[in-house]
């Protein structure tokens, strides 16, 4: 299987830290970033850094030529972002672009240029999803940030058929001390990350299409 692992989301938080994990492992890492000042640390571990705003789908759709000839071994679809508003409170239009753009069209954007390169190499897709996202275990907080996870799950069960050479999955990391998960959550970036680590080195193709945790659980959509 090829060497190469792209972070597509890899400024902060969880992405950073697979990006940095993966170049200590000695893998070539291609890492995404949306704002140019963020390259530098991502460089300095020894990435190529290429620049996407995922929620852009002008932007996005330069990866397939900044990819052109790559075999993907590994690739991870780690952006997205959060909204908080319970079900009583109707989405703005902007609020409601902002979530879905990134959580959701960009995924869809990404996957039809990457995947064929993950294919090539037999490689794994993995894309961020979330426990929140599941209709089994549905609460009404983060309403809107629920909705674009569960259709982030529809996503990549829809996608593996179209590109069965490729392992495309859902990643649930847990709830964590990023930016997006505040310091009160249950695990550290490390705890996330060495369970992630643990996770992917172990996936198979029998996972393919489905939703797998950070401590190798596999979830029931
Ligand atoms: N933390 C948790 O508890 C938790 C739980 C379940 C699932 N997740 C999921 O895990 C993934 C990583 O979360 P995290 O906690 O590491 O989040 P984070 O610390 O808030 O980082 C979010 C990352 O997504 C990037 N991003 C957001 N919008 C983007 C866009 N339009 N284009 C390009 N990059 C964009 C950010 O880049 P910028 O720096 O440019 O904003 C940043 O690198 C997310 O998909 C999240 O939904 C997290």
């Amino acid at each position: 299987m090829s060497d190469t692992v792209l972070v597509l989301g890899a400024s902060r938080g969880l992405g950073l830290a697979l990006a940095k994990a993966y170049a200590q492992q000695g893998r070539r890492v291609i890492a995404t970033v949306r704002k140019p000042g963020d390259a530098a640390p991502l460089k300095a571990l020894g990435a190529e850094v290429l620049q996407v705003d995922f929620a852009d789908p002008a932007s996005v759709s330069g990866l397939a030529w900044q990819l052109d000839g790559e075999k993907i071994g590994l690739a991870l679809y780690v952006a997205g972002v959060w909204d908080g508003h319970d079900a009583a409170t109707p989405p703005a239009r902007e609020q409601f672009d902002r979530v879905m753009h990134t959580n959701v069209l960009g995924a869809m954007q990404v996957l039809p240029q990457v995947a064929p390169l993950v294919e090539e190499a037999g490689g794994v897709f993995g894309l961020f999803s979330s426990e929140m996202s599941l209709l089994a275990d549905a609460g009404s907080d983060a309403w809107l940030y629920r909705v674009s996870k569960a259709a982030l799950n529809m996503v990549v069960a829809s996608a593996q058929p179209r590109w069965p050479r490729a392992t495309v999955i859902a990643l649930d990391p847990g709830w964590v001390q990023t930016d997006m998960g505040g310091e009160g959550a249950l695990l550290t970036v490390e705890q996330s990350l060495q369970g992630l680590l643990r996770t992917l080195a172990g996936v198979t193709p029998e996972d393919a299409g489905r939703m797998l945790r950070h401590d190798g659980r596999r979830m029931p959509w």
